[in-house]
């Protein structure tokens, strides 16, 4: 692990981990949460990508780690130690999209999506619960999605993976409640991202509107940790879809068919 700038360190900024901090949704939290004055521990893969980010957020370190390897959390939990040993808020975000249906991508296709964005986010969790609990009141977020609520067709490995995200999540704030640690779940919208570029939407001025930034996710963390809520959309609208789907769910599954609204096999 390396510092950014070690002039700027603990004890004056508590500490926060965001994993997938390389690009998109993951950098715009980081860079949200340095802005309310938190020294970000930045996860994720690309050692010199997170290198270059850490030069422009005061305090915040570097943590090269792959979360899929079997060592991913016991390296997660030595950068916190290494700094203190007490972490403040968790932002669980690295995920992936892997399109395709069922009988396309099969078991294998979805138990490589739930690698990730399921037991990756599970794994973390378990290596840094001792330090948040040790920090109380603290925070996890775990950034689901929009997908978590309403399945696509081509997105059901991710969309279960998100689903499956929520329940956890549900049981998990209530589980922890009582030491402190605070669970929120992000739910974003369509967002334009290296993994998810949006470009069928984004190609349609019909469908343009529908893609959201990544300030208004990493605004949603902020709120979240700010109010400990336990949920919210991003931007917050997409509640409405949400609440739809389960008033009128017919309606919604003919709308989620349409052409532009299935994942292209980039995503
Ligand atoms: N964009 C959207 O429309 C949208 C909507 C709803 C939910 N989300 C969710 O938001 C989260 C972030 O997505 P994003 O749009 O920001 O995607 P992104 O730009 O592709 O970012 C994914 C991040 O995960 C990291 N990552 C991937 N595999 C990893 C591994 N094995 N170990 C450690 N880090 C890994 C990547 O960094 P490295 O390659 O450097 O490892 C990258 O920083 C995901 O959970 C996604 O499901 C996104």
């Amino acid at each position: 692990m390396t510092t950014a700038d070690p002039s700027v360190v603990l004890p004056e900024r508590p500490l926060a981990l965001v994993t997938g901090a390389s690009s998109g949704l993951g950098k715009a939290i980081a860079q949200r949460l340095t802005a309310d004055g938190y020294g970000v521990i930045l996860v994720a893969r690309r050692a010199e990508v997170l290198q270059e980010i850490a030069k422009e957020l005061p305090g915040a370190h570097v943590a090269a780690v792959d979360l899929l390897a079997p060592d991913g959390p016991a390296k997660l939990a030595a950068a916190v130690d290494a700094l203190g040993g007490k972490l403040k808020v968790l932002v669980n975000n690295a995920g992936i999209g892997g399109r395709g249906t069922f009988a396309d991508i099969g078991v294998e296709g979805y138990k490589r999506v739930f690698a990730l964005n399921f037991d990756a986010q599970l794994r973390a969790t378990e290596a840094l619960l001792p330090a948040l609990r040790a920090a109380s009141p603290s925070s996890v977020l775990i950034v689901s999605s929009v997908s978590g609520k309403i399945a696509r067709p081509k997105a059901g490995a991710y969309s279960a993976s998100k689903f499956a995200l929520n329940g956890w999540a549900d049981a998990l704030r209530a589980e922890e409640a009582a030491h402190g640690v605070h669970v929120g779940t992000i739910l974003p919208g369509f967002i334009a991202t290296e993994g998810f570029p949006q470009a069928e939407l984004l190609a349609k001025r019909a469908t343009r509107w529908l893609v959201g930034e990544p300030s208004q996710v990493a605004d949603a963390a902020a709120y979240l940790i700010r109010t400990r809520r336990p949920e919210r959309h991003a931007p917050a609208p997409w509640r409405i879809a949400t609440v739809a789907v389960a008033l009128a769910p017919r309606l919604v599954a003919r709308l989620i068919s349409r052409p532009e609204m299935v994942p292209s096999a980039t995503e």
